[in-house]
């Protein structure tokens, strides 16, 4: 008995290391999400059964175990050197003339360059194939071991693929970067806003960060990837290129970058930079440049190294995403729930092909910890589409002319006394009737994942509340069509246009309207986890804090102010006149049954006239789609926008379905009629697209 347990156990293993490596390694699955599913279950099920089973390398121990009490050290046994930096084109004809006139040699010499993605550098020890140690590069010569927090990401191989091709070392020391792609980034940083924890600064901090926790549970909560650049120490195998030892890597089952340049001389390789950087915002991870490396081992091993860095590779760096201004004010912005935000108004430049003119400097704290002052000049950043933020004032470009900047004890809006609780960062304005938050509040009110009220734009808000017309989010379902013909800009046709919208917009699904409330801490994903449990909306409002806390994924900070919303008998009024004198509706959820566009993919690129890339990002979940950032065979839809990129060539190599602009807002639009067949439609627009590609 024990021994059909033990081999169905090794089957079950091997299978889904096999599949995880081609779902997550190849993004090229064979078997369904379900299937896997039912084999993880089983192994799960078997091992809970006969715990003496399990082994780390189970892919069953993805999940983080027991946390540490504090990191071990571990030397690597050859040092993880760093890379000399080229900032222009120079600097890597330079290099190449270096290179050359070290090895004395006029002939061309041929390199492999990689894209320079902007992570955690690691190491991991594969001994007898079976993944026995992750460490971080540390100091370049001893790192933290992190091997618990290592196992957790799911493009890190437990145990080396068996192939014909390569054998599996004794030993084998793999060098790679581990990464949060950017969409994901965004997510966690959305979670984290939602949660009403710090949001992380850029993809960089938030891997180290996540990486480097005690208890490898909660590493196993963010979304790492790793990409293998290298190797340390190997035994058994002989190589003699660098390109050589990334196809064993990939042999063996390591995710090695498919972007790469092999083998090439000098102008392939300025080319192949020149490439990257005009696509560099159509990856799905950050790269901060590329990494140009002698290709021939022997003469690696002849050029050697410097004290810290090797003679034979140079990183060839992208401009920055950070950028030296100055701060020409600092003003105050009042937000929907009242926190004032100092907002630096700045000498506009360009970081990273964007104009910025403003940047946030958060809150109080931070301008004090960073010492910001009117007429500074100071570091700013962008990191992927988060909002530009200051980094940190060049306090030497000082004449002593910068004025401090004073947080105002009154709101610059309304006037009200200002608050700063206890225990927070933010001053507040408390005036529920300020008009900036009633504003802010109406904006996120008829937003896409709300009431998604088509034409009512900020302007329009602003002209609305500034003549006392709206004083909450309330009062727009009553508003009659004289009014507003009456405002600025406004024609007879916009103005019903405009009813039209608000009066269809009644109809709406229970976990939008929690959303569109705005209640402190309950962002999108909240109001889908509080509509699910409680399905109508008076339920929601009377249950107590423990209830709410009883519920997955709620904590003290949620109920408490999902609790406070309810009882505040002005928020009770509002939801009475929509509900009672409005007449709004409840429509049916969302639910899988209803999704038209569920188990399908759909990867965007290039750009759209008529919605930003949040919004249709929306759009699609809001139908139970995916939207992925890279094409593979499991995409459903490349939709190309104006100046596609390279996602386009690949869609049409593998043939999938290609969308322009309209029909894909066809697509939307269609699926949102729900008596249509609806899969049929789709993929009619899919057979038409295909037959484009
Ligand atoms: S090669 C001796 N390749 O850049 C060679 N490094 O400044 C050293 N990095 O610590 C590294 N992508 O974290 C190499 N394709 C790549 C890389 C890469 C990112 C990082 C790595 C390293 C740092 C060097």
């Amino acid at each position: 008995m024990k021994e059909d347990v033990k081999k169905r156990v090794t089957e079950l293993r091997r299978a889904l290391h096999r599949h995880n490596h081609l779902y997550y390694v190849l993004d090229e699955p064979e078997i369904s999400d379900a299937e896997y599913d039912r084999l993880m279950q089983e192994l799960t099920a078997l091992e809970t059964a006969y715990p003496e089973l399990v082994e780390p390398d189970s892919p069953t121990q993805r999940v983080g175990a027991r946390p540490l009490e504090k990191f071990e050290t571990v030397a690597h046994t050859i040092p993880m050197l760093s890379l000399e930096n080229a900032f222009d084109e120079e600097g890597v004809r330079a290099f190449d003339q270096r290179v050359r006139r070290f090895l004395n040699t006029d002939l061309p010499l041929l390199y492999t360059a990689e894209p320079k993605l902007d992570g955690v550098a690691v190491e991991l020890v594969y001994e007898n194939g079976r993944l026995a140690e992750g460490s971080t590069r540390g100091d370049g010569y001893t790192g933290e071991l992190i091997t618990p927090n290592i196992r957790t990401i799911k493009t890190v191989p437990l145990v080396l693929l068996n192939t014909v091709s390569v054998v599996i070392p004794s030993r084998l020391e793999v060098r790679g970067e581990v990464f949060i792609p950017v969409e994901a980034f965004k997510e966690l940083n959305e979670e984290r806003l939602d949660k009403g924890e710090p949001p992380f600064a850029n993809p960089r901090n938030a891997a180290a960060g996540s990486l480097r926790q005690l208890d490898s549970r909660i590493t196993a909560k963010r979304p790492l990837e790793i990409f293998c650049y290298g190797v340390g120490v190997v035994t058994d195998l002989e190589f003699t290129s660098h390109w050589e030892i990334l196809q064993a890597l990939k042999a063996l089952g390591c995710r090695v970058n498919p972007n790469i340049k092999p083998k090439a001389p000098l102008e392939e390789i300025v080319a192949y930079y020149r490439d990257l950087l005009d696509r560099r915002h159509d990856f799905p991870f950050e790269m901060d440049g590329i990494v140009v490396k002698v290709d021939d081992l022997i003469l690696q091993k002849r050029l050697g190294e410097k004290s810290r860095s090797p003679r034979w590779a140079i990183a060839h760096k992208f401009p920055p995403t950070q950028e030296t201004t100055r701060v020409l004010k600092i003003d105050v912005q009042v937000g929907r729930t009242g926190a004032l935000t100092p907002v630096a108004h700045l000498e506009p430049v360009p970081v990273g092909g964007v104009t910025v003119s403003r940047a946030t400097l958060h809150n109080e704290d931070e301008i004090r910890r960073k010492d910001v002052r009117v007429g500074d000049t100071v570091w700013i950043q962008r990191a992927g589409d988060v909002i530009p933020e200051v980094v940190k004032v060049i306090t030497t470009k000082r004449t002593g002319v910068e004025e401090p900047f004073q947080m105002p004890s009154v709101c610059p809006v309304c006037r009200s006394k200002v608050f700063r609780l206890q225990d927070e960062a933010v001053w507040r304005c408390v005036n529920a009737n300020c008009p900036a938050q009633v504003k802010e509040r109406i904006k996120h009110f008829s937003s896409k994942g709300a009431f998604d009220i088509d034409g009512l734009g900020v302007k329009l808000i602003g002209q609305l509340v500034d003549k006392g017309l709206l004083k909450s989010y309330a009062e727009l379902f009553f508003l009659d069509k004289a009014t507003v013909t009456n405002l600025e800009r406004m024609g007879e046709k916009s103005a019903q246009n405009l009813i039209d919208a608000i009066d269809k917009s009644k109809q709406i699904t229970l976990a939008r309207f929690i959303y569109a409330l705005g209640i402190r801490h309950v962002g999108e994903h909240m109001a889908h986890v509080l509509a699910r449990h409680f399905k109508a909306l008076g339920d929601l409002m009377s249950a107590s804090r423990e209830e709410l806390m009883g519920i997955d994924e709620i904590g003290p900070q949620v109920s408490y102010s999902v609790r406070a919303f309810f009882d505040n008998p002005k928020n009770q009024r509002n939801i009475e006149r929509m509900m009672v004198e409005a007449g709004v509706e409840f429509a049916p959820e969302e639910t899988v049954a209803e999704e038209p566009l569920a188990g399908k993919t759909i990867v965007l690129t290039g750009a759209l006239e008529s919605m930003t890339r949040a919004e249709i990002k929306a759009r699609i979940e809001a139908l139970g789609g995916k939207v992925s950032s890279s094409v593979s065979r499991k995409t459903t839809y490349v939709v190309a926008g104006k100046d596609p990129g390279s996602k386009l060539d690949r869609a049409e190599e593998l043939g999938i379905a290609i969308l322009n602009e309209e029909e894909f807002t066809g697509l939307l639009s269609s699926q949102t009629m729900r008596q249509r067949g609806v899969g049929e439609l789709a993929s009619q627009i899919g057979e038409e697209g295909y037959e484009k590609g």
